[in-house]
C-alpha cells in the first residue's frame, strides 16, 4: 500500500523547524552570514540533544529577518508538505521571531506568509493556518506580547495558539494571561506537554490552560489514569512519532506509545514537527507506522477524520478538506 499520495492532515508543524537546510545555506549565503556550525557534513542540521536542538533552531531562524523571507521560506514548505500528500497544514508561528512581538512589523509578516499559503493552495492544493507561539523559554512577559499579537489578527488564517520551546522552563499557570487573551480572541487553543516532562506536567497544563488538543503528551503512557482521562476528556494529542525518536525519547518505532494511546481510546493524531530535523515527512511517519504497527487504511482514515474534527480552521474549511477526504469514485 502507498501512502504517500494519500492525502494527509497535520496539525503540528513549526514553520522554521520546517525550513529545508538548503533553503537556510541559501539565504545564509545572500546575507553573507556564517551559520556553517549548524549543519553537518552531509548538508543536514546538526544538534546533540533536544536543548542544543532549540539553539540550532534558533541559529538558523536567525537568518530569516524580513518578511520576505518568510514568504519564500512558507512556499518552500508548503511544496514539501505537498509532496507527501497534506491537503490541510497547522503551522506554528511566532511573533518572537517574526519582527520581534511588534504588532505593526508582526501584520506584515503575516501578511507575507498568508500571501505564500494562498499561493500554495492554489498551485499545490495544500490550505494552510496559522497557530501563534510564544516560546516558552522566553518567559511570560513576551509570551503576553505574542498573545496580544495573537489576539489582534485572529480570523480565518490565524485560528490557533500554543506554546512551545523547553518544556522544562516554568509551569503551565505562569502563561495564563497569554492563553486567556487568546482564548477570549477566539483562538483555539493547544499547548506542548508530555515531551520532557511527564504526566504531572500533562495534568498540570490541562488544568491550568484547558487545551483541546496537546502537543506531543505521548508521556501520558506512563500513567494509565492520565491516558484514561484523556480520552474521556476527547482531548487531541498532535502525536510526532519520528521527532520524539529522533530526539530519543523512545529507541524506536515499535516502542513508540502511539499505538497503546489509540488502542486505549485517546484521540490522536499525526505530525512531523520540524521535519528535515527528523529526516522525515508525512508519507514517512505513515508509513513507519504502517510498517511498525501494521494500521491499515481504516487507522489512517481515522488519524485524518479526527484531524480534522480537531483542526482550529472555520466550519467552510472543513467543508472543503471533508470533500477533499472523500473516497473517489
Ligand atoms: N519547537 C520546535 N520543535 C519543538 C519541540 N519538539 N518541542 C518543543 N518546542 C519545539
Ligand atoms: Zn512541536
Amino acid at each position: 500500500m502507498s501512502l504517500t499520495s494519500q492525502p494527509k492532515l497535520e496539525l503540528h508543524l513549526h514553520l522554521e523547524g520546517a525550513a529545508p537546510p538548503a533553503f537556510i545555506r541559501g539565504l545564509a549565503a545572500e546575507k553573507h552570514e556564517d551559520i556553517s556550525g549548524i549543519f553537518n557534513e552531509t548538508g543536514g542540521y546538526a544538534y546533540r540533544d533536544f536543548w542544543h536542538f532549540l539553539k540550532v533552531y534558533e541559529a538558523a531562524t536567525s537568518v530569516l529577518t524580513s518578511p520576505e523571507d518568510y514568504r519564500r521560506l512558507t512556499l518552500a514548505v508548503l511544496e514539501e508538505s505537498a509532496a507527501s500528500g497534506v491537503i490541510y497544514s497547522e503551522t506554528f508561528i511566532s511573533p518572537d521571531f517574526c519582527g520581534g512581538r511588534d504588532l505593526v512589523a508582526w501584520r506584515e509578516y503575516l501578511a507575507a506568509i498568508e500571501e505564500a499559503a494562498a499561493e500554495a493552495e492554489a498551485k499545490m492544493g495544500v490550505t494552510l493556518r496559522a497557530i501563534i507561539t510564544p516560546i516558552r523559554h522566553f518567559g511570560p512577559d513576551k509570551a503576553r506580547e505574542v498573545a496580544i499579537c495573537a489576539a489582534e489578527t485572529a480570523g480565518r488564517f490565524v485560528t490557533g495558539f500554543g506554546i512551545g520551546g523547553d518544556e522544562k522552563s516554568g509551569e503551565p499557570a505562569d502563561f495564563l494571561w497569554a492563553f486567556d487573551c487568546a482564548r477570549e480572541a477566539g483562538l483555539g487553543i493547544t499547548a506542548h506537554a508530555g515531551e520532557w516532562r511527564g504526566p504531572d506536567h500533562i495534568r498540570d497544563t490541562l488544568r491550568a490552560l484547558n487545551p483541546s488538543r496537546i502537543g506531543h503528551g505521548v508521556r501520558a503512557i506512563e500513567d494509565l489514569a492520565l491516558v484514561d482521562e484523556l480520552a474521556e476528556r476527547g482531548t487531541v494529542l498532535e502525536v510526532c512519532p519520528g521527532s520524539n525518536i529522533a530526539l530519543g525519547i523512545y529507541p524506536d518505532w515499535r516502542k513508540h506509545p502511539i499505538g497503546q494511546l489509540y488502542d486505549r481510546g485517546v484521540k490522536v493524531t499525526v505530525s512531523t514537527d520540524d521535519p528535515p530535523f527528523f529526516h522525515t515527512t508525512m508519507a514517512r511517519e505513515w508509513d513507519r507506522l504502517a510498517d511498525a504497527l501494521d494500521w491499515d487504511q481504516g487507522v489512517f482514515d481515522t488519524l485524518n477524520r479526527t484531524a480534522l474534527d480537531a483542526a482550529f480552521c472555520d466550519a467552510d474549511t472543513k467543508a472543503k478538506i471533508a470533500k477533499q477526504l472523500e473516497p473517489r469514485a
